[in-house]
């Protein structure tokens, strides 16, 4: 039997030939063979594929093999989906809405903001409008004051997926806690909006503090009679910085680092696990404190340089459109694995938890467990779990309060 090794992507373990003829027509040769090498060999007789149940890409892989032309001709074709994105014309909006504008799986890309924004939705718009892609873009404007779900009929109707970055950001010296009231009631506002308006689309939330306006929204949605899962937390840019900080320390490709993040998205609750990674997991444990730490404090360490002119809006933007066009892909029948802070139960007690989200055809597919912990990871997920408690309770309590 050649030699099998675990792909992290999934956790199911492959031949270098399985994998190559999977990942065929997707990726280089050389970047296949790259990935390679980062993973880890199966031993033993192997783990069973998810516990018994089908595994789809497993086996879509195994069957690929001796069909790997056939295959490649079958790949699904491109999607045509109606984006939008709210907050289009902040900080983060206008960069993401450039990046979503820039997937082939995006038909219509919508920007929503208010007349008080830097720019029009309507400029930005036709600004985008000039990019030589597939998508067409329109904006939306609304007056300050207004509610969402009097203007956005046209804009949300046929929606695929709503990224919602329309919010307040930190200055320094403010924690994401902080922002919760005004930011609540702003996501409540758009949220509502797309409740009515595109009840099926996938909604993820960028707009902070997400530990806990991602609880209150999903809450409100289950209260509606919507699905709760529809409503996903961003917290790709951890992952992101993770990434990009082993690779400073090891010298590596970030390419081919991937390091899940669980958890949630503020201080404490920002939980790298280094030790599911193969590069991250070479570093030595006396490092690991301080790498834990810069993952939590990137946010701040960008507030204060940014000197109250605002939080990551370039990191996010590149961030956020990766979970969108994995969520995109996903919808298009291509499985996408990314972290997400989604309602969950992969953690006794919690609700709401970031783990690895398996991303498909309805969007939320499955939530994964957070695998094997080293004995730092298992000290701080005590700690994590201390501070999102807390931060949950606030988004379920607003949620008590509220209606759509
Ligand atoms: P920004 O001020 O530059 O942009 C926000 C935009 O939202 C503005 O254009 C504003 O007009 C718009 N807006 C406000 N209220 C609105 C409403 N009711 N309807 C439509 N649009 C509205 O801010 P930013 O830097 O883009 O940050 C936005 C949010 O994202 C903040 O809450 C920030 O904390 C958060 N953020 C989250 C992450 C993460 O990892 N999840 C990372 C960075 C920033
Ligand atoms: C981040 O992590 O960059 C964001 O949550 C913005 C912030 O306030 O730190």
């Amino acid at each position: 039997m050649p030699e099998q090794r675990i792909d992290t992507e999934d956790g199911n373990a492959y031949t270098y030939d399985e994998l190559a003829t999977y990942y065929k027509g997707t990726y280089k040769k050389k970047d296949v063979e790259a990935y390679w090498e980062t993973l880890k060999v199966k031993k033993g007789k192997g783990k069973s594929k998810g516990k018994g149940e089908p595994e789809p890409k497993a086996k879509a892989k195994a069957k690929a093999k001796p069909k790997a032309k056939a295959a490649a001709k079958e790949r699904t074709p491109a999607g045509a989906f109606k984006v939008c994105v709210c907050g289009g014309s902040g900080g983060i909006g206008q960069p993401l809405a450039m990046q979503m504008a820039m997937d082939p799986n995006v038909k219509e890309l919508c920007i929503f903001d208010l007349n008080v924004a830097m720019v029009p939705p309507a400029g930005v718009a036709a600004d985008l409008n000039h990019l030589e892609k597939k998508a067409t873009v329109k904006g939306y404007v609304m007056k300050v004051g207004e509610n969402p779900i009097d203007h956005l009929e046209e804009c949300l109707t046929g929606c695929h997926l709503v990224l919602v970055p329309a919010g307040v950001p930190r200055k320094p010296g403010m924690s994401r806690d902080d922002l919760f009231k005004t930011n609540a009631d702003i996501a409540k506002g758009i949220v509502a909006a797309c409740a009515k308006f595109c009840p099926d689309a996938i909604l993820a939330l960028i707009v902070n503090p997400v530990n806990s306006i991602v609880p209150a929204m999903a809450e409100l949605y289950k209260k509606k009679g919507l699905d709760p899962k529809k409503i996903v937390g961003v917290t790709t840019l951890d992952c992101v910085r993770a990434n990009k900080f082993v690779a400073e320390i090891t010298g590596k490709n970030p390419t081919f680092i991937n390091v899940p993040v669980i958890g949630g998205h503020a201080g404490a609750t920002i939980m790298p696990l280094f030790s599911q990674d193969k590069t991250a997991a070479t570093i030595l444990a006396e490092k690991i404190p301080d790498l834990d730490k810069h993952v939590q404090e990137a946010g701040t360490e960008v507030v204060n340089a940014k000197d109250g002119k605002g939080s990551a809006t370039l990191s996010m933007a590149y961030a956020g459109s990766r979970l969108g066009r994995s969520i995109l892909a996903g919808l298009t029948g291509r499985r996408r694995v990314e972290c997400a802070y989604v309602m969950s139960d992969v953690m006794e007690d919690f609700q709401y938890f970031t783990s690895k989200v398996a991303f498909g055809k309805d969007g939320v597919m499955k939530v994964l467990p957070i695998g094997e912990l080293n004995d730092y990871e298992k000290k701080r997920l005590e700690e994590a779990k201390a501070q999102l408690k807390g931060e949950i309770q606030t988004g379920l309590d607003y949620a008590a309060k509220n209606e759509l």
